[in-house]
């Protein structure tokens, strides 16, 4: 089974242009705690490196494109992100990397749980030790 689960938003465009609505529990799968985007991303730079105990995510490039790599200990899979109305859906124990940023990148994740440090696992041998015990 693939890691990259892709969602596709109804795109409520019309001849002025395009919309994407995201609503917790219908097109988005979860109760919506949190909202972030990521921009003016450096040239070069490569983010995230971490995985979430209890946490979803679904990652949605609203300009430009960037490239996400989730691995669930066992697994390694990329997909480049790069349709406003296109999400990536992340569960919890998934490492994920952000790689090959346009300059132009908007990266929005909408989340299910407020920020909490104490949920990130942020080393690698530890995520996959987690994976191990579970
Ligand atoms: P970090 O998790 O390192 O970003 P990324 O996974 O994209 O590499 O977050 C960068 C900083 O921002 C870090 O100090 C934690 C802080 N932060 C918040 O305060 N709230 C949030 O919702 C997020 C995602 C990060």
């Amino acid at each position: 089974m693939s890691l990259i689960k892709l969602i596709e938003f109804s795109r409520l465009g019309d001849d002025r242009g395009a919309l994407v609505s995201l609503e917790q529990n219908k097109n988005i799968p979860f109760d919506i705690k949190r909202v972030y985007y990521i921009f003016d991303t450096k040239k070069g730079v490569a983010r995230g490196f971490h995985a979430h105990k209890d946490l979803q995510q679904v990652a949605i490039c609203i300009k430009g494109s960037c490239r996400f790599i989730i691995d669930d200990g066992s697994q390694r899979e990329s997909v480049l992100l790069d349709k406003a109305n296109v999400g990536l859906l992340i569960d919890s124990m998934m490492w994920r990397e952000m790689h090959d940023f346009s300059e132009d990148c908007v990266l929005m994740v909408i989340a299910s749980r407020l920020y909490d440090e104490a949920d990130y696992i942020r080393d690698y041998d530890k995520f996959l030790g987690c994976i191990k015990n579970v």
